[in-house]
């Protein structure tokens, strides 16, 4: 099995309720052979109507700060998320749609293999490295589980809304630089 063949398996997925409201799946997108992998919480109305992650507003802040470490979707990182199908009115996902969906995103991290997980907000923090996982307090930290390599950042939506952690996270991605030039071989 590679990521295509995962990617066209998860299309038809009717696992949790939010295939009934879904425009599109938001598998994920980047190299498949990436170091190191973002995962964000969900696809919002932007994600949902174009099928890509984070390519609203919030996705546009992500761009950049990923340019500002020489990093892009199109070179050297893949974006997923921990829910592939829009929550109506973007709620939180619920704890059963969480569950019927992170079997995709094992089997895309078992797939893609990184040696870096970068959080984006408290949902995937939670759910991929600790359910008491507080942002403000852990963020831009690594964490060693079985090999890789997990940190976490405030969510670029949660940034629009308070800028005033902008610099935090410019921060925690020059963290991100160095220890990708520490343990990565092939992303610069
Ligand atoms: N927010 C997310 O968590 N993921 C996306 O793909 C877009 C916005």
């Amino acid at each position: 099995m590679d990521l295509q063949a995962l990617q066209n398996e998860c299309l038809n997925c009717r696992r949790c309720a939010l295939c009934d409201t879904r425009t599109h799946v938001v598998f994920g997108q980047g190299v498949p052979t990436a170091e190191v992998m973002f995962v964000g919480e969900g696809p919002g109305a932007s994600e949902d109507e174009q099928g890509q992650p984070f390519v609203g507003r919030s996705g546009q802040l992500l761009d950049h700060y990923l340019e500002a470490v020489d990093l892009s979707r199109e070179k050297n990182v893949y974006i997923a998320n921990i829910i592939k199908c829009r929550p109506p009115q973007n709620r939180d996902p619920l704890p059963e749609e969480s569950a019927a969906c992170m079997p995709w995103l094992r089997q895309q991290f078992q797939l893609i293999r990184p040696k870096i997980v970068v959080c984006l907000g408290r949902v995937a923090a939670q759910q991929m490295m600790d359910p008491a996982f507080s942002i403000s307090r852990d963020h831009g930290r690594f964490y060693e589980k079985q090999g890789t390599l997990f940190m976490a950042t405030y969510h670029p939506a949660a940034l629009l809304r308070y800028p005033v952690n902008k610099p935090a996270v410019f921060g925690d991605f020059v963290s991100l630089r160095e220890k990708i030039t520490q343990v990565c071989e092939h992303t610069y």
